[in-house]
């Protein structure tokens, strides 16, 4: 029986020295020390040995095991090292590679004329407001004077979801929302948004466009405060040298109405095909507002009034930077983006 474990043992040892894989060291194991292994069932004829043999054999197979277990482990480590040092090698990283170019955005050219006039307009106490894209008839047309079947809804066809639920045509329901929403206060606001309109697309009309709407509300509010307040953003947008005109115009939310023209910078206002030979060119609608609209939102027209004002950061950016269609804004063309990485 020692003869056999001896011989077990030398046959482990034997198999654990030629084999480079791990499995097969399991395998090793389970044969020879496992709970059914060969010495285990060695042991099962311990039965038949003398009182005096039984221990020295017991003794000889703990070393037997012992044995086979310590060149397991030895192996184990030796072939894990192994694996470990292939898995090291095949995954190097060459620092030396140069690396993918990660290539950074910028604001949309519109964003960034519409964060300009807005830091400008904070720089003049106003808050930024937002409303709704989806208006009601109400916000829309009504509160700003504009009752159903009134001429002037004509000029500003829109997308209608309902009856009562459009696309806004303009960003001047937020004058109403805003003066709404307070109780005869002062206001000062200003509030960029997406527009829609059912024109047909060309050149200079998109069916998707920018607004931003003024609201100055206060006691003793004059038209001169507004011409002052445009004269101002004219100016910094355009560059000291642009004077303004006020046109009389007509807008059923405001009275007296102007729309508000700049000097052409390219003919400095001899007139050239760029402002239509007249010397001017228009940037936005204005006006008092209508005592009417003060009274539906809930100001008192005999104590307050005010201004307000809508201009296109489309068209602002158009002249600004010499964009010749207003629907590259919206194709998506980086080509085109791209060019405004600074603005
Ligand atoms: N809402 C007008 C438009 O879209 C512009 C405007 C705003 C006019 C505020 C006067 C006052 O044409």
């Amino acid at each position: 029986m020692q003869e056999q474990l001896k011989q077990l043992k030398n046959e482990a040892i034997e198999k654990i020295n030629v084999t480079d894989s791990l499995d097969q060291l399991q395998e090793i194991q389970v044969e020879y020390i496992g709970r059914k292994g060969s010495i285990t069932t060695v042991l099962r004829g311990m039965g038949k040995l003398s009182a005096e043999e039984r221990p020295i054999v017991g003794q000889l197979a703990n070393e037997v095991r012992e044995a086979i277990q310590n060149e397991l482990s030895t192996k184990k480590e030796h072939l894990e090292k192994i694996e470990l040092d292939k898995k090291l090698a095949e995954e190097t990283i060459d620092v030396t590679l140069p690396g993918r170019k990660v290539t950074v955005g910028h604001p949309h050219i519109l964003t960034s004329v519409i964060e300009e006039i807005e830091d400008l307009f904070i720089g003049l106490g106003y808050e930024i407001k937002e409303g709704p894209e989806v208006e009601t008839d109400y916000y829309n047309f009504e509160a700003l004077n504009l009752p159903k079947g009134h001429p002037a809804r004509e000029m500003q066809d829109s997308f209608y979801i309902t009856n009562e639920l459009l696309l806004r045509t303009h960003t001047s329901p937020v004058q109403a929302r805003t003066m709404r929403a307070l109780d005869n206060e002062p206001i000062r606001m200003i509030c960029p948004g997406k527009v829609y309109r059912r024109d047909s697309d060309d050149a200079t009309h998109s069916h998707q466009f920018t607004q931003i709407e003024g609201l100055y509300v206060d006691k003793n509010v004059r038209m001169s405060d507004l011409k002052g307040t445009l004269d101002v953003f004219a100016k910094k947008m355009f560059g000291e040298d642009r004077e303004i005109r006020l046109r009389p115009s007509f807008f059923p939310f405001t009275e007296p109405s102007a729309e508000m023209d700049i000097s052409c910078k390219t003919c400095g206002g001899k007139g050239c095909s760029v402002c239509k030979h007249s010397g001017w060119i228009e940037i936005l609608g204005s006006g008092m507002i209508h005592p009417r609209v003060l009274e539906m939102a809930g100001y008192d027209p005999e104590v307050y009034s005010g201004f307000a004002f809508g201009m296109g950061p489309d068209r602002i950016a158009m002249l600004k930077y010499g964009i010749d269609d207003i629907r590259r804004f919206y194709a998506n063309d980086v080509r085109f983006l791209k060019q405004f990485d600074e603005a």
